[in-house]
């Protein structure tokens, strides 16, 4: 895990008022909910006094209440109150506090800040310049048995195109992998497919290519854009889940007329392209081993394989400094 990020872990309609969401990521049985003002909670499902899940407890006075002894804790996991004890209590009970991790919200995502609390950063992943308010979108989620890391080298992997997706995107036999050209600029790594039929021509290389105005970008450390055109993208976002399990939310942006119901309907069908494509993956993906991708290993990678690598190299960098002091 890369320690000191903003991860893109649930969309916000997951954590709704009143209600408390028990959520797996990052190796962690977390327990999302909100308080009366809308604000968001995460706290580690596991209550401090005899280890019941938070999560199937309820919200009350904006505190998160334990369903076993009614311990209840607010959005920063202080312990508010213990019932045994009694309302004339006054002694210190901080003890009871349970482990919170900061949340954020932006475009309608929920980010957990995984690392320490000193160092969060301002700005939430998002391709905030390339969608706006003019976009409508619809969302799917699926889970995947692969590590998240494989589940985003995917997405950068020009050369499986006409083999995975012969029947969809990768149709029309272009098994020559020109390419790809990699850029990697102010925090986004950007590249695009080149690959053409074979006639016996040799590859280009990566300088020779362009990148094209389709083409997909990765900001770290798990969200993912396809500009498809100018008014038509699909955003990743990869939820960490455990070391071998990835929840995958695909949004369909459209803005193709200016009439917004036609918009969220071709959005609507667009999820359905979307799912037909990410299954086309999913089957493939989730056999790979190991489950975790890493920079160095023993996969024998091609030419073609260039944003993978490029995806590697800046992950281990971005793994080593600056430490996690909590990281596993
Ligand atoms: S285990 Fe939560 S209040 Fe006892
Ligand atoms: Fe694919």
């Amino acid at each position: 895990m890369i320690a000191n990020q903003w991860y893109a872990i649930l969309p916000s309609k997951a954590v709704k008022a009143d209600r408390i969401t028990g959520v797996k990521r990052m190796g962690l049985d977390l327990a999302l909910f909100r308080n009366s003002k809308g604000e968001l909670g995460c706290v580690v499902d596991q209550c401090t006094h005899r280890g019941a899940a938070l999560s199937l407890g309820k919200v009350k006075d904006d505190c998160i209440q334990c369903p076993f002894h009614g311990l209840e804790f607010n959005k920063i996991g202080q312990c508010t109150f213990i019932p045994a004890n009694g309302t004339s209590s006054a002694a210190d009970i901080s003890r009871y506090n349970v482990r919170h991790y900061p949340v954020r919200e932006g475009n309608g995502i929920i980010y957990m800040w995984y690392g320490d609390e000193e160092k969060i950063k301002q700005d939430l992943p998002f391709f905030d310049n390339e969608i706006d308010d003019s976009y409508v979108f619809s969302e799917v989620e699926d889970h995947w048995n692969s590590h998240y890391s494989r589940c985003i080298e995917n997405q950068l992997d020009v050369v499986h195109l006409p083999f995975v997706h012969k029947s969809t995107i990768g149709r029309g036999n272009k098994t020559l992998v020109n390419g790809p050209k990699v850029i990697w600029e102010d925090g986004i790594l950007t590249t695009s497919a080149n690959n053409e039929q074979d006639h016996g021509q040799k590859p280009r290389s990566p300088e020779e290519c362009v990148i094209k105005d389709t083409h997909v970008s990765f900001m770290f450390p798990n969200v993912w854009v396809n500009h498809i055109s100018e008014k038509i993208k699909v955003i990743i976002y990869f939820a960490p889940v455990d070391d071998e399990n990835t929840v995958l939310y695909i949004r369909f942006y459209c803005k193709a007329t200016s009439f917004r119901p036609l918009n969220s309907f071709i959005a609507y069908i667009g999820k359905f392209a979307n799912i037909k494509i990410e299954r086309q993956d999913k089957r493939i993906v989730i056999t790979q081993k190991p489950k975790a991708s890493a920079l160095r290993s023993d996969e024998k990678l091609l030419p073609g394989d260039g944003p993978i690598v490029m995806y590697r190299k800046i992950r281990e960098d971005l793994k080593k400094t600056p430490p996690y002091k909590e990281d596993l």
